[in-house]
């Protein structure tokens, strides 16, 4: 059994988390929103900023809250990839400096297989192989998850993320920052077939469509020509109803490629991450579609979905587990595969 402190600051939230295998013993999530929400987006260099005044507060905080000291802790770990490089410096020099201090290993991990460990946390029996939707401000992905440090990208978007496109969606409706939460609740009030939207298909060399793949970057398009259009007419814009078929949109395109993928994989279980986890329509769309083709659906509670650093550590005691540490040389990625992630080790074979 390995206790992690963890450390996660690759976007907007700076997150330190004690976690012994899959029990969360302390997780404290700072969010940098209200700092961002007036430039209408994350600015890097201010969330570098940010991350260097709350780190060490975080990391004291998180634990008092594990009444713990560094005599119970096996393995320091911090997100190393991909995201804000100056973000992501910020955590992974605090750890490797803790690591150095306590005599303790260094465990570098991949954001995404975070995300893909937040299901682990949701509900511990879980096992691999299962198929991971991810779907956050900055990545859409279909992955399978094979074990530990082994994963398979099946599907990506080829432009926009799917929080992205409700970020931007919103920005272009005039409404605020981030926009997911915002378009959710409007969404709930309106009329899902008013407008008729397209989903977004990629295309094949060879012809065809690719299954798995997503695209947002037409339905951003035609919202915003749709936008410009109702504006003509000198009426208040129908914002219920336009955020209600922009969700359903994007919830029925997800929810086709995830079941498509589980089931010409013959995976059971699709674990669902990141923070478009949390809207309605994808939910509804997702669940209903799973239950005709007697699949599981997991949607792990909220704070788990969104950035935080349990999900980190979750992933970091488990290779830690297996043997697998990171150099003190270890360097910040801004981008990096998921199939990538047995780079970031050093480990007896
Ligand atoms: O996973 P996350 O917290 O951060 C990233 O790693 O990106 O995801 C943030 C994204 C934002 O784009 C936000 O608009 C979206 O998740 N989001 C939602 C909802 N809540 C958050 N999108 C749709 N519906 C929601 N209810
Ligand atoms: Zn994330």
């Amino acid at each position: 059994m390995a206790t992690v402190l963890a450390i996660e600051t690759s976007c907007d939230e700076t997150a330190v988390a004690i976690v012994k295998n899959r029990q969360v013993l302390s997780s404290i999530v700072s969010s940098q929103i209200a700092v961002h929400r007036q430039y209408g987006g994350v600015v890097p260099e201010v969330a570098s900023r940010q991350h260097v005044e709350i780190v060490n507060q975080a990391i004291a905080q998180a634990l008092q809250a594990a009444a713990l000291d560094w005599s119970n802790i096996d393995g320091v770990a911090a997100t190393c990839a991909p995201g804000l490089v100056g973000a992501l410096l910020v955590g992974l020099t605090a750890a490797k400096t803790l690591a150095l201090i306590h005599q303790k290993p260094l465990i570098g991990v991949h954001h995404l297989e975070g995300h893909i460990y937040a299901s682990y946390l949701s509900d511990p029996t879980l096992e691999p192989p299962f198929l991971c939707l991810l779907v956050s401000g900055g990545h859409t992905s279909l992955i399978y998850v094979k074990a530990c440090g082994r994963y398979e990208i099946l599907g990506q978007t080829r432009d926009d993320a799917a929080g992205e496109a409700f970020d931007k969606v919103a920005r272009l409706m005039g409404l605020g920052y981030p926009g997911g939460p915002i378009l959710d609740r409007l969404a709930a009030e309106g009329n899902p077939t008013s407008f008729s939207l397209p989903e977004g298909q990629v295309s094949r060399p060879q012809g065809g469509y690719h299954p798995y793949d997503s695209s947002f970057s037409g339905l951003k398009t035609a919202m915003l020509r749709l936008v410009q259009k109702l504006q003509q007419t000198g009426q208040p814009l129908p914002l219920e109803d336009l955020a209600a078929s922009f969700q359903a949109t994007v919830a029925r395109s997800l929810t086709k490629r995830a079941i498509a993928c589980a089931l010409d994989y013959g995976l059971t279980t699709i674990a669902i991450g990141g923070g478009v986890a949390a809207n309605t329509g994808l939910r509804q769309h997702l669940q209903a579609a799973a239950s005709l083709h007697s699949l599981k659906v997991m949607f792990p509670p909220m704070q788990y979905c969104t950035d935080n650093a349990a999900m980190i550590g979750c992933a970091a005691a488990d290779h830690l587990e297996q043997g697998h540490t990171s150099p003190l040389t270890l360097g910040a990625l801004s981008r990096l595969p998921v199939s990538d992630v047995m780079q970031l080790y050093h480990f007896e074979p």
